[in-house]
């Protein structure tokens, strides 16, 4: 039966790209908001027509490109307005005042045997319009030159009235962990607009560089845009004020409003280097050649760094014409205020709380400022904590609390979590599925509270993705984004997107995208046998039409290694190495295991303090699932602890001899995890009276930069035997002074504890 369906959706979407132009539906994303097939087609003549208002300069403009394109990649003419002409093909273009029904960015678009008719209420409609065109044409239209092949140039008999669920439909862009070339910028914004997006949100300025010329500070460009590397090769660059003029006013030819992003008071760095008395110590420090959170930020107690931040954005002003400036206001560590006399001296006189309090005061000065020069802000969802601003409108990045809060209290909010939204992460935490099924206005607002939701955003920083990894992290993902943000959620449908998404990689292919995977290609469930104390893995395809080929014995899987057919069965502990292929070709990393059977082996575990929501791994299975963690943090193996101890007891359900117990942590000091200072080992008969058999005290270096994974053994001296086994590890609590984010809660990460 499903295949049957598969097969149909199949044909019906080769109608659309391919245009067989029939009866089928056409293969467009966003999915419009209604689509009626006809019958037949209308096909391009050697010479079409098109009409439009010739008064209308602006109109033109918005036609040129699809004629400009048309007839290059056709060789086919369209004359304007030629009331000598005699053709079998014409488009009429008209802005009609139609703005009740199709808003500011809707359109209809009506194709007969000779005729397409285009209504828009605004330059925008129209533009939307065409991007529609392009997608109904055959492929090649997009190629870069004359196409040779014999195509006939049709697009199907129907009627689509479109416009967008919500207004604001963005992609951030992160060019201050990596600097991206003007070109590629341009770039994007044509994916972008064809795509229908129409929000540009730019990040200017962070900890690693610098990226917008200030003419009256030029040490943030001479200085702050450069990094020098681990390796010492200095890396860097930034965009002049005319290299940004040129970008914006591209953008707005393809509808696209470009959000500068100048972050403050947090990711400083790039600032502070070049002008050191804008920090709290005054003490130079260099261009951040690290990823994460800085503890040195703008000092709040000066009023010359509000002057200095008052200076930057009148000049942001003057090249950015959107109605908002995006101040950041994200993952600013207070610890520098809080010993800063001046900061502390702010907080005296302003009778603040708390540094919270003092980051409000600083968003709120700055907001005040900016509504000074008919600018509004945009921030973070920290920009709630201490108090929003007045009229400040909240982008939600930390799950989407942030915006039902704004939402509740009257504010406008743009959505993006990291669940949904963040392309940075790996497919294998974030797949197209997922971005598929976001909904940007969380369940519990009203219908009035709704309304201030604006939209969504995916966000690509590029700690991990520099321009020539932008493509793989950016796509297809953004497909499904786009749906998000345009389409009726009744005219969603996962199946019908995905083979979508299928023909569009031809579209992509032209147009050079160097697009990444839909998922992971493997993931595995596991099903633990009680009887047999052994559990079976099965893999899941991350995509249709892979194999799998997999070993146990810890060399690297190959073509020639074990063919997975059925679950793979574990009855001791060993090493899975899995890969996937397709059509002959790997798709993705190696996929590896360590795979842990003991006593403890799907044993019941209970926690005393909670695990973080962020990281709960396989929920209180975790720790007794057999599998252990890797040296990724975030694979979903390891369970997060925020600020909290582990205390976790093992029910072994019968008492068990007691040889050596084995616990695994994760430390990652750039993200906040460190190892616990000890951890006790404690054994037991009846599950209330607990024996301390060992301490365990930790020897890894707290600064140590890279991931360490560690076990911690406990081999009891004495014969012990007990039903219980309890872990007790203690969370360093805060991040040590010298670190980036000195003062802020610490993360436990621990997977695995084995009983033998
Ligand atoms: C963010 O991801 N720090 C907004
Ligand atoms: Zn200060």
């Amino acid at each position: 039966m499903k295949k049957i369906v598969f097969i149909i959706i199949i044909t019906v979407c080769l109608a659309g790209l391919r245009s067989k132009a029939q009866t089928n539906t056409p293969c467009l994303i966003p999915i419009p908001s209604d689509i009626k097939m006809g019958s037949g087609s209308f096909v391009f003549d050697r010479i079409t027509n098109i009409w439009f208002n010739s008064n209308d300069i602006e109109l033109k403009k918005v036609i040129q490109p699809f004629v400009v394109q048309f007839c290059k990649v056709t060789n086919y003419k369209i004359e304007e307005n030629n009331k000598l002409l005699i053709s079998n093909s014409t488009i009429d273009i008209l802005i009609t005042n139609r703005a009740d029904t199709l808003g500011e960015e809707g359109y209809c678009l009506d194709v007969r045997k000779n005729n397409i008719s285009i209504k828009a209420a605004n330059y925008a409609g129209i533009f939307y319009a065409f991007q529609t065109l392009r997608q109904l044409l055959p492929k090649e239209i997009e190629s870069k030159t004359k196409v040779t092949n014999n195509i006939k140039w049709e697009v199907p008999c129907l009627t689509i009235t479109d416009k967008p669920r919500f207004k604001w439909r963005g992609m951030l862009l992160d060019c201050g962990r990596h600097f991206m070339d003007k070109d590629f910028v341009k770039r994007y914004i044509d994916i972008l607009s064809y795509y229908k997006m129409n929000r540009f949100h730019w990040h200017l300025t962070e900890d690693q560089g610098w990226r917008i010329e200030i003419k009256k500070y030029p040490k943030l460009t001479e200085i702050g845009a450069w990094r020098i590397e681990a390796d010492g090769k200095r890396y860097g660059g930034f965009y002049t004020q005319a290299d940004i003029k040129e970008i914006v006013a591209y953008a707005a030819d393809h509808f696209i409003t470009v959000i500068p992003e100048i972050e403050m008071p947090g990711h400083s760095v790039g600032a502070i280097a070049s002008y050191p008395l804008l920090s709290c110590t005054g003490l130079p420090i260099n261009v951040e050649n690290n990823w994460g959170v800085f503890k040195d930020i703008y000092c709040a107690g000066n009023d010359s760094t509000f002057a200095f931040i008052q200076d930057v954005l009148d000049e942001v002003i003057s090249l950015f014409p959107a109605k908002y400036i995006h101040i950041g206001g994200d993952e600013a560590p207070k610890y520098r205020w809080e010993h800063c006399p001046k900061c502390q001296a702010r907080i005296k006189n302003e009778g603040l709380k708390d540094e919270f309090e003092l980051q409000s005061y600083f968003i709120k000065r700055i907001e005040a400022y900016l509504k000074t020069k008919d600018r509004s802000i945009i921030g973070w969802d920290e920009i709630l904590e201490g108090g929003l601003a007045p009229a400040a409108t909240v982008q939600s990045w930390r799950g989407v609390q942030g915006a039902i809060h704004a939402a509740r209290t009257g504010h406008d909010a743009v959505v993006s979590p990291t669940s949904h939204a963040y392309f940075d992460y790996d497919v294998k935490n974030l797949d197209l599925k997922k971005v598929y099924s976001f909904e940007p206005i969380p369940d519990s607002l009203t219908e009035e509270q709704s309304k201030h939701i604006l939209g969504g955003e995916c966000n690509m920083w590029t700690e991990r993705g520099p321009q020539d990894q932008v493509d793989n992290r950016m796509f297809p993902r953004m497909l499904a984004m786009t749906e998000a943000l345009w389409s009726l959620p009744q005219n969603k449908n996962y199946d019908a997107f995905y083979n979508r998404v299928q023909k569009h990689y031809n579209v992509l292919n032209i147009m050079g995208v160097n697009y990444g995977y839909e998922a992971q290609p493997i993931t595995i469930k596991t099903t633990y046998d009680k009887t047999t104390n052994s559990f079976a893995v099965t893999f899941i395809p991350g995509q249709p039409n892979l194999k799998f080929f997999y070993t146990i014995d810890g060399s690297q899987p190959t073509m020639s290694s074990n063919q997975y057919n059925t679950p793979i069965i574990f009855s001791k502990s060993g090493t899975m190495k899995a890969a996937a292929f397709l059509e002959g070709k790997q798709v993705g990393d190696i996929f590896e295991r360590n795979i842990i059977v003991s006593k403890a082996l799907g044993k019941k575990v209970t926690v005393k303090y909670p695990y973080s929501r962020n990281y709960i791994a396989n929920g209180d299975l975790t720790l007794t699932d057999g599998i252990k963690g890797s040296n990724e943090f975030a694979d979903r193996m390891w369970q997060g602890y925020e600020k909290n101890d582990v205390e976790a007891i093992i029910n072994l359900e019968k008492p068990e001899m007691i040889n050596k117990i084995t616990v695994g942590f994760l430390q990652f000091s750039n993200a906040w995890i460190f190892m616990p200072e000890y951890i006790e080992f404690y054994v037991s008969d009846d599950g209330d009276n607990f024996r301390l058999i060992e301490t365990i005290k930790n020897d890894v270096l707290q600064n140590e930069s890279k991931v360490i994974v560690k076990d911690y053994i406990c081999i009891p001296k004495d014969l012990t035997s007990g039903r219980y086994v309890k872990i007790r590890a203690k969370n360093i609590g805060k991040c040590p002074p010298w670190h980036a984010g000195a003062g802020g809660d610490t993360w436990l990460f621990i997977d695995e504890i084995s009983v033998e």
